[in-house]
């Protein structure tokens, strides 16, 4: 009777054991959608029409593993959504459905070359996507006030609210002064402004800022980046109608390879020689139609390495 009893025990224990590794052992290739996060994805589908490209996002259909939709990418041990690349797919929406901030586990997010019907950004809602490193949303057809909540999320590495103005080549400089085709509103920094932006985000590697208006923010700007973002490789503020000064601080970022300053009018005319006498992994200088230029050889103003 003992002897059973052990056995049936040894029986129980072995099948516990199974039952265990079975479900942790469990790394199943075929990556399941969470519900929530498939929900959040088909109310941002419904949000688009879909004009120039009739068969966009076809393969987002309720009921199929979201993880398998076209631009859309999951962690493999959570299942969670981590990347939405939507970028030039041709969609079309007034403004950015609030659904998106649903999607908590975001790293990357890009939906560059889209057309969001020249509304603003939502003005709360992207400080919940606080593990986001990559955000696109270059020309994008956004305009007004970039909201704070960007300026919390403080593991970006890489951040492009720009506008692709120069949609050719280094030749259409020569259309300096005339407006971007296509482009009737622009992004704005003044409440926050651009120091409360950046303040918080200090890993930031790449920031490219080309086209937005930061005309009322105060002429230290060149100081708040210095201060803040240490780890800066690339610098793009072209047509930003910067006021102010370049500032010797600049120099002081010693990871700074490309620094684009071009279209900016009334920046100062004092020349960066600190800059460039110590920031030795600056590899691309761009200072055309600034008045700095007027302080520089004329071959570092457009200077590739
Ligand atoms: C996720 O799983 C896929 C398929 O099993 C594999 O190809 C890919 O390398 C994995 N990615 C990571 C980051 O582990
Ligand atoms: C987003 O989350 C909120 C609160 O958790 C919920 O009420 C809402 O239904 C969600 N929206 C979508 C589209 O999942
Ligand atoms: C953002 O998207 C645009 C358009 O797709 C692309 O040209 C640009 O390189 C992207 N920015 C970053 C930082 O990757
Ligand atoms: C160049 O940048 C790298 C990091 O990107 C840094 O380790 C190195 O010290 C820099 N070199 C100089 C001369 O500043």
């Amino acid at each position: 009777m003992a002897s059973i009893c052990w056995a049936l025990l040894l029986f129980l224990a072995m099948f516990s054991g199974l039952a265990t590794s079975h479900t942790h052992g469990d790394d199943n290739p075929t990556l399941r959608c969470h519900p929530d996060q498939a929900a959040s994805l088909l109310q941002l589908k419904r949000s688009f029409s879909f004009f120039r490209y009739p068969s966009a996002l076809d393969s987002w259909q309720d009921g199929t593993d979201c993880c398998l939709w076209e631009g859309v990418g999951c962690s493999n041990s959570s299942g969670y959504v981590t990347a939405l690349e939507l970028s030039g797919r041709g969609l079309y929406s007034q403004g950015l459905d609030p659904a998106i901030f649903n999607l908590t586990s975001l790293q990357l997010l890009d939906l560059s070359l889209n057309n969001f019907g020249q509304c603003n950004l939502p003005a709360t809602g992207f400080e919940r996507l606080s593990l986001l490193t990559h955000l696109n949303l270059s020309t994008s057809g956004f305009q007004g006030q970039i909201p704070i909540g960007i300026g919390k999320l403080a593991n970006l590495i890489s951040l492009d609210l720009s506008v692709l103005y120069y949609a050719a080549s280094d030749d259409s400089l020569n259309g300096h002064g005339t407006s971007i085709p296509g482009v009737t509103s622009w992004l704005c920094l003044q409440e926050p402004n651009f120091q409360i932006l950046v303040g918080n985000l200090n890993n930031l590697r790449e920031l490219y800022l080309d086209g937005v208006d930061m005309s009322t923010s105060a002429d230290d700007w060149c100081d708040a980046f210095a201060n803040s973002l240490p780890n800066l490789r690339v610098l793009s503020l072209r047509y930003c109608n910067l006021v102010g000064p370049i500032c010797p601080s600049l120099s002081t970022l010693h990871s700074l390879a490309v620094i684009s300053l071009q279209d900016n009018f009334d920046t100062s005319a004092t020349p960066p020689r600190e800059m460039l006498m110590y920031s030795y992994n600056l590899s691309f200088l761009q200072l055309a139609w600034t008045n700095i230029q007027r302080g520089f050889p004329s071959r570092i103003i457009q200077y590739k390495n």
